[in-house]
């Protein structure tokens, strides 16, 4: 892949194309992002007939979000994104993906290559399906079964797994490079977008970051005790802060934000003040 743009080049959107052949990754039904017009943004690794122009790429203006679990990170990030007119994306949901699929017996949890390979061979799509953000794994909808325990405990253990990071932190960048957009997670300000004009961290206390899973759980119809939730929780926030690759920690630079108490909708107008004034004009 050595593309060079030139005036004959076909391009879309800042990527050269050696071939147009963008209907026929409109139509594939894997390795897209769905922008919130419903646009296809994102090429796949795959794709090597699509290449960034060298130099015509600004890097598009991000925000990282990083906290614990359950500190608020995926509703605040969403409100942010739809206040500034953002993608959204919860890198989360990719770890959790492999977890799913490597309990399904695509992988043993304790076999690190085939925990790769799973990783890469992963198709995801990020869809907004009638206001609701939803995530697609080989073209079915997995949205409500990466929010089970089973699922939330052994993507800890895979998040451990450097080699599986290496291959979904390309992907996250890949994703960010096509456009504005917010992405929550753990190592966004630290490693995946370490030059990222915004960096937030959040954090909230114990109790109200079980009160909102176990919340989760029941409405869920998952009849896991509060107990459970907080015990969980603990165990997680040891295993991601703990870990030798990427570990939660905050990037230099982020803003602490506590969310105990205070409204999702305010969270989010303080993030986009923050973005305003880290020169992002609407
Ligand atoms: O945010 P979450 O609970 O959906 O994340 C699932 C697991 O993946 C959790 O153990 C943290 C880990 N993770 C990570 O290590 N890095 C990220 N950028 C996002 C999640």
């Amino acid at each position: 892949m050595n593309l060079r743009a030139t005036p004959q080049t076909p391009t879309f959107r800042g990527w050269a194309v050696q071939q147009p052949r963008v209907r026929d990754l409109a139509c594939r039904p894997y390795g897209r992002f769905l922008d919130y017009n419903g646009a296809v943004a994102y090429a796949p690794p795959e794709r090597s007939d699509l290449a960034p122009l060298p130099g015509s790429m600004p890097e598009p203006f991000a925000i990282a979000i990083d906290g614990p679990a359950a500190s608020g990170k995926t509703s605040v990030g969403r409100r942010t994104a739809e206040l500034l007119g953002f993608r959204f994306l919860d890198t989360g949901w990719m770890y959790r993906a492999a977890a799913w699929a490597a309990l399904r017996g695509r992988a043993a949890l304790g076999d690190e290559d085939g925990l790769i390979a799973l990783a890469e061979g992963l198709a995801f799509d990020f869809v907004l399906c009638g206001g609701e953000h939803r995530v697609l794994v080989d073209g079915a909808d997995v949205t409500d079964r990466l929010k089970d325990r089973v699922v939330a405990g052994a993507s800890s253990a895979i998040a451990a797994v450097s080699g599986v990071r290496r291959v979904l932190v390309a992907r996250q960048r890949a994703i960010a490079r096509q456009g504005p957009i917010v992405m929550v997670g753990r190592d966004i300000g630290t490693v995946v977008l370490a030059d990222a004009p915004v960096k937030v961290y959040l954090t909230a206390s114990v109790e109200v970051r079980a009160a909102r899973r176990h919340r989760e759980f029941r409405a869920a119809g998952n009849p896991v005790s509060y107990c459970q939730v907080v015990s969980d929780l603990m165990r997680r926030d040891k295993m991601d802060s703990e870990r030798d690759d990427s570990p939660l920690r905050p990037a230099g630079g982020a803003i602490h934000v506590g969310t105990d108490g205070v409204s999702v909708d305010e969270l989010a107008q303080k993030i986009a003040g923050v973005a305003a004034r880290a020169g992002w004009k609407s």
